[in-house]
């Protein structure tokens, strides 16, 4: 089944065009990366499809439904988590509290519970539940970000650079808590610059340039294409 299908979509913020026709679909239970240099439009993307930028052109649908100019809280509503770039967390509030906040449209008998399996699956943030956001590390931050999306229990997952500034342990162990998360039956579209990480974990693969998609195709078989390696992999 479809969980999501972009069609011609553009993206405007004023006279610039983020977006310019960008088609991308994504299968259930799929990890789907993003790649693109910096400004190619990964964000506007994302952001687009959780309500937070009006397009001005094209489709999105959601399990079938059409959604595009729908407001973000009801994007949420029909099971989509977005971790925005620079993490979004409340800095003045607890992690506690940020769990709490992402769990806003769940029944509150079973909001402990989720939180609860949040915490289990990064057990730093257990011990730091009642410091506030804005003192935990980067990394952890991220894991907050992380753990924030998983407590609304999405059946889509929208990840912005979760990877951004950490060291490469943390980077493998945020991306393999994705993995992880994704076992359970979670679709993921994740926006990565460490293409090199991303295309391990990921299905498939889309890159963005200048506002449109220069190729897609299989995680592997993106790997392995000369333009992709020599901008995102290092390969010379
Ligand atoms: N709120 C905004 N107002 C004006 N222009 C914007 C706005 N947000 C993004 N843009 C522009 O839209 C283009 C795409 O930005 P976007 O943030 O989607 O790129 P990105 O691929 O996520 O880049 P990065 O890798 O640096 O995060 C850029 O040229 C950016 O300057
Ligand atoms: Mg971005």
């Amino acid at each position: 089944m479809k969980v999501l299908e972009v069609k011609d979509l553009e993206v405007r913020y004023g006279g610039i065009r983020a977006l310019k026709g960008v088609s991308l679909s994504l299968e259930e239970g799929q990890i789907t990366v993003l790649l693109g240099a910096n400004g190619a439009g990964k964000s506007s993307l994302l952001k687009a499809i959780s309500g937070l930028v009006k397009p001005s052109a094209g489709s999105i649908q959601l399990w079938g439904q059409e959604t595009r100019g729908l407001p973000a809280y009801r994007i949420t509503g029909l099971g989509v988590a977005h971790a925005p770039e620079g993490r979004g967390m409340f800095a003045s509030l607890s992690v506690r509290e940020n769990l709490q906040l992402g769990g806003f449209l769940a029944p509150s008998t079973e909001l402990p519970t989720r939180i609860e399996e949040a915490l289990t699956l990064f057990p730093r943030l257990k011990e730091r539940y009642n410091q506030l956001a804005g003192s935990l590390s980067g990394g952890e931050q991220q894991m907050l970000a992380l753990a924030r999306a998983l407590v609304a229990k999405p059946r889509l997952l929208l990840l912005d650079e979760p990877s951004l500034g950490l060291a490469p342990i943390i980077s493998q162990e945020i991306f393999r808590t994705i993995r992880q998360v994704h076992q359970t039956g979670l679709s993921v579209l994740v926006v990565e610059q460490n293409a090199r990480l991303a295309l391990q974990v990921a299905d498939y693969a889309y890159v963005l340039k200048t506002g449109e998609v220069e190729t897609h195709g299989l995680a592997n078989d993106i790997k392995g294409l000369e333009q992709v390696g020599k901008a995102y992999l290092g390969v010379t």
